[in-house]
């Protein structure tokens, strides 16, 4: 993809929305019942999954603990997803409206609207509180979208998107999912999909024509976002609410679990593969993300 031009890439993409987009509202039924002994995330993938916090729980408790996990996934891809169509948003008041990269852009921004309303009626619908960011976080994640330009913005989406797409797949075709879960998830794999295309190829272009200094720089800031996402996604609030007594120490527990790393592993490996092909795979990065069990 990379050899055609970024209007080129922009147009495939274009077609590619206009063949297969999806309401979310009425595209899902949202009346549809849920299955009371079904999972809500993959078990294997679940951050306490085989530790002894979850030898010690029985079925209601796991299916408890994956309801929580999914609520925290889509109350934090909620923010990420504002913040991302607020760099796309800032980004167009630049480009030339004519060109297939703004339509494109513009395309992406209402594809994240649609899925914030799909994640926050998802939230609803499986009876769970989304877990909100504390002000002062909330206030630094508004800042954000201020500088991410050009790269910074395709790199932020990047991060964002291709480290949940496979672990996505992975749930969509589980059956021991809820259906409602399976339901959402193939909406969003397949318009994620133009998404990672479109960040992947803006990366490409950019770090070629970038001077030595910048791409050294952007690549041994990546893995911050590391540390961020290890933080999110063992947030102590979601074993609070299962009724575990010490939630800090569960949220030790989960990063220390190596199942759990296992797959964080997994979900890595083609966005590590990517960094090292585009050279920005830098070595403060690296040991982050080797420190949190991203890569060996
Ligand atoms: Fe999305
Ligand atoms: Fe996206």
């Amino acid at each position: 993809m990379s050899e055609l031009s970024r209007d080129e890439v922009s147009n495939r993409l274009l077609k590619g929305s206009v063949k297969r987009s999806y309401i979310p509202v009425v595209d899902i039924d949202w009346e549809a019942p849920l299955d009371e002994d079904k999972f809500f995330v993959a078990p294997k993938t679940l951050s306490l999954y085989g530790t002894d916090l979850w030898l010690r729980m029985d079925r209601r408790q796991r299916i408890e603990l994956s309801r929580q996990e999914f609520v925290n996934m889509l109350s934090t891809a909620i923010w990420f997803e504002n913040i991302v169509n607020q760099g796309l948003l800032r980004h167009v008041m630049h480009t030339d409206p004519r060109s297939s990269e703004t339509h494109y852009s513009l395309t992406e921004l209402g594809d994240e609207t649609r899925h914030m309303v799909m994640f926050g009626k998802a939230i609803k619908r499986v009876g769970a509180k989304p877990v909100r960011v504390p002000l002062a976080q909330r206030v630094v994640l508004n800042m954000i979208p201020l500088f991410l330009r050009g790269s910074g913005l395709w790199l932020f989406a990047l991060l964002g998107e291709d480290i949940t797409d496979e672990l996505q797949r992975q749930m969509a075709e589980d059956p021991e999912i809820q259906p409602l879960v399976q339901r959402v998830l193939r909406v969003h794999i397949i318009e994620e999909a133009r998404h990672i295309s479109f960040a992947r190829d803006g990366i490409r272009k950019r770090v070629a024509a970038m001077p030595r200094w910048r791409r050294v720089v952007l690549a041994n800031v990546l893995g911050l976002h590391g540390i961020v996402n290890q933080q999110a996604f063992t947030n102590p609030v979601v074993y609070r609410r299962i009724g575990l007594p010490d939630p800090k120490a569960a949220q030790r527990a989960a990063m220390a679990n190596e199942n759990f790393r296992l797959v964080q592993r997994r979900c890595f490996a083609g966005m590590a593969e990517f960094f090292e092909e585009v050279g920005l795979m830098g070595r403060l990065s690296k040991a982050i993300w080797k420190k949190i069990g991203y890569l060996d």
